[in-house]
């Protein structure tokens, strides 16, 4: 090993992997290259595109502007791993039902962006499309705009954006379901 390259530990979709990078490899190409994690696509490779986004440590985040050696001991979830064993994740499954895409290459960036985004917006975080911002107003209803002004940061070349708005509202549609069912006693 030079000096201008490291030895890294990540977890990746699960699994402890651990590799040697030069010092200016972005995790963006670590995962593709050294990884073999092709799912994640490069757009851009400046942060514009939102091609390549991934959730570190459980946030959504632009791997082509992390350097690898700065996110190591990190947990990364790629789109490879954002399904359940062979039971695709609620936002994959509107994506399909919805059409969210057409020729494919934004779409890995555009689910992990969505499942962070649900993720986000359960969470009580307003947007810049969020009018009423006071902490007691609680979480705004993910309606088309808020999604919109969420999903921003990822750009779809093939204009599919208004399918990717709908896939978005019912996989966060499903969530509230799911959480309600699991979340309330059944009373007689
Ligand atoms: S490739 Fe990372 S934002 Fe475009
Ligand atoms: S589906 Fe082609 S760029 Fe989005």
């Amino acid at each position: 090993m030079s000096h201008h390259s490291s030895t890294i530990s990540l977890r990746v979709n699960g699994e402890d992997r651990s590799l040697t990078v030069d010092n200016r490899t972005t995790l963006l190409d670590a995962l593709r290259d050294d990884l073999d994690l092709v799912g994640t696509k490069k757009g851009c490779d400046q942060g514009q595109c939102g091609a390549c986004t991934v959730l570190l440590d459980g946030k959504r985040a632009v791997s082509c502007l992390q350097f690898a050696v700065g996110v190591d001991g990190s947990e990364v979830t790629t789109v490879e791993g954002i399904a359940d064993g062979d039971r695709l994740h609620p936002v994959q499954q509107a994506f399909l039902d919805f059409d969210g895409y057409q020729c494919g290459y934004c779409t890995p960036g555009q689910i992990c962006s969505a499942v962070a985004v649900i993720e986000e917006h359960a969470a009580g975080w307003p947007s810049a499309a969020t009018e009423d911002v006071r902490p007691e107003a609680g979480a705004p209803p993910l309606d088309a705009a808020e999604i919109r002004e969420r999903m921003s940061g990822n750009l779809c070349r093939c204009g599919a954006h208004n399918s990717i708005v709908r896939a978005v509202a019912q996989a966060a549609t499903m969530r509230e379901a799911e959480n309600t069912v699991s979340g309330t006693e059944v009373s007689a």
